[in-house]
């Protein structure tokens, strides 16, 4: 693993509120579901949307001041991009599939894509291409552990599984109870959620073996885990440790190299940042421009060192209806 990085050390920590500054990168219409976000090397940002079909990837410049926003690529057979990894320098893959609050509980397919921008980031020279059919499972986090080697939490099965994508063969690797859901709580039963890996290398390229840790949320629970993995296999190590619980409903997260979480609360609008000592901050925005997070990833470029960005749904109204058009946010931690 690397050393910490310095803008950690330059976060303002007062009491459980974290300073930040916070912009808005782009808003979608009224309603739009940003269910995924992940951060390309040259800084262009990929949003994965939930609830269109078909499912589609957009392509955003957290840079621009127009909030330029280019619908990449959709995905047909889905209503839904869960989540979305770079598993080869430029070349991301994407899971897509058929979300419904109502229905889903591990018994659906899965696709994952590759989308390969490589040649650039316009959807005239993103190549794209089907790399795995999964028949009963759900993908919902995703995340490389090698070049050839994808884990996702099915969220419905409750369970943390590895994809071979050359064979499509899929194994179960992490099934307890950190990753199972609690059917007797809220009604969307939905365990282990979003999903990370922390290795010492950023961009998988091949099997590197060692060990790396893998980080994991599950909405049910309302809590954060980390355990040590087998960077080769997958398997796990040693004990799942908790990092923080009642959390509440909690989406995908992210993770800096020195180990530290920070993981979106749907329902509490706002981000939690975890700390490897236990220290938990949070982050919100002073004008409430964070509403429904489901995700959060780092910025990669000099540009963006410190910034966290976040997608969002919109919130939901008591009433049920969304609030506004899911968005993109950058919180900048360096303030
Ligand atoms: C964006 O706006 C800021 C402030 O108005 C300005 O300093 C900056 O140069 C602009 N950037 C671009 C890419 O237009
Ligand atoms: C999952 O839902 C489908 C459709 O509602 C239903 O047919 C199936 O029996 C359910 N499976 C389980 C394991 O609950
Ligand atoms: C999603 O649902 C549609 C419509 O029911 C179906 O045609 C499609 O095969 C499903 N996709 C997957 C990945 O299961
Ligand atoms: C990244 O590179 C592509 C060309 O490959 C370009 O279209 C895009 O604007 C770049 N993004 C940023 C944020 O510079
Ligand atoms: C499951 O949910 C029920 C009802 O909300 C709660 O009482 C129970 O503590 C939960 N179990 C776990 C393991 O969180």
């Amino acid at each position: 693993m690397r050393p910490a990085s310095l803008y950690l050390a330059a976060l303002i920590h007062t009491g459980t509120s974290l300073a930040a500054s916070v912009r808005i990168v782009h808003q979608f219409p009224n309603p739009t579901w940003v269910e995924n976000i992940a951060s390309t090397r040259n800084g262009s940002l990929l949003a994965g949307i939930l609830g269109t079909t078909p499912a589609q990837l957009h392509i955003l410049d957290p840079f621009s001041n127009t909030s330029q926003d280019t619908l990449l690529h959709t995905f047909p057979y889905s209503n839904a991009i869960f989540g979305i990894t770079e598993y080869k320098t430029d070349v991301f893959a994407v899971a897509a599939g058929n979300f419904s609050a109502t229905t889903a509980n591990g018994t659906g397919d899965a696709n994952i894509w590759s989308v390969d921008l490589s040649r650039g980031t316009s959807p005239n020279s993103a190549k794209v291409k089907k790399i795995a059919y999964l028949p009963r499972a759900q993908i919902n986090g995703l995340a490389a552990l090698d070049s050839e080697t994808l884990l996702f939490t099915d969220s419905w099965a409750g369970n943390i599984r590895k994809v071979d994508i050359r064979t499509g063969k899929y194994e179960v690797i992490l099934q307890d109870a950190s990753t199972a859901h609690n059917v007797s709580g809220v009604p969307l039963s939905l365990g282990a959620n979003g999903l990370k890996v922390l290795r010492s290398d950023p961009v998988p390229s091949s099997r590197a073996g060692g060990s790396a840790f893998l980080y994991f949320s599950n909405l049910q629970l309302g809590g954060a885990y980390r355990v040590q993995i087998d960077a080769r296999t997958g398997r796990p190590q040693g004990r799942v440790v908790m990092l923080a619980t009642g959390l509440g409903e909690v989406d995908d997260l992210a993770v800096t190299e020195d180990g530290t979480a920070f993981v979106a609360r749907d329902e509490a609008n706002d981000i939690v940042r975890i700390g490897l000592d236990g220290e938990v901050g949070f982050v919100s925005g002073e004008h409430k421009e964070i509403q429904g997070p489901t995700s959060a990833v780092l910025g990669r470029t000099y540009r963006d060192r410190g910034v966290l960005y976040v997608g969002d749904y919109g919130g939901l109204t008591a009433e049920g209806s969304y609030i506004r058009g899911g968005r993109v946010t950058a919180v900048d931690l360096t303030v």
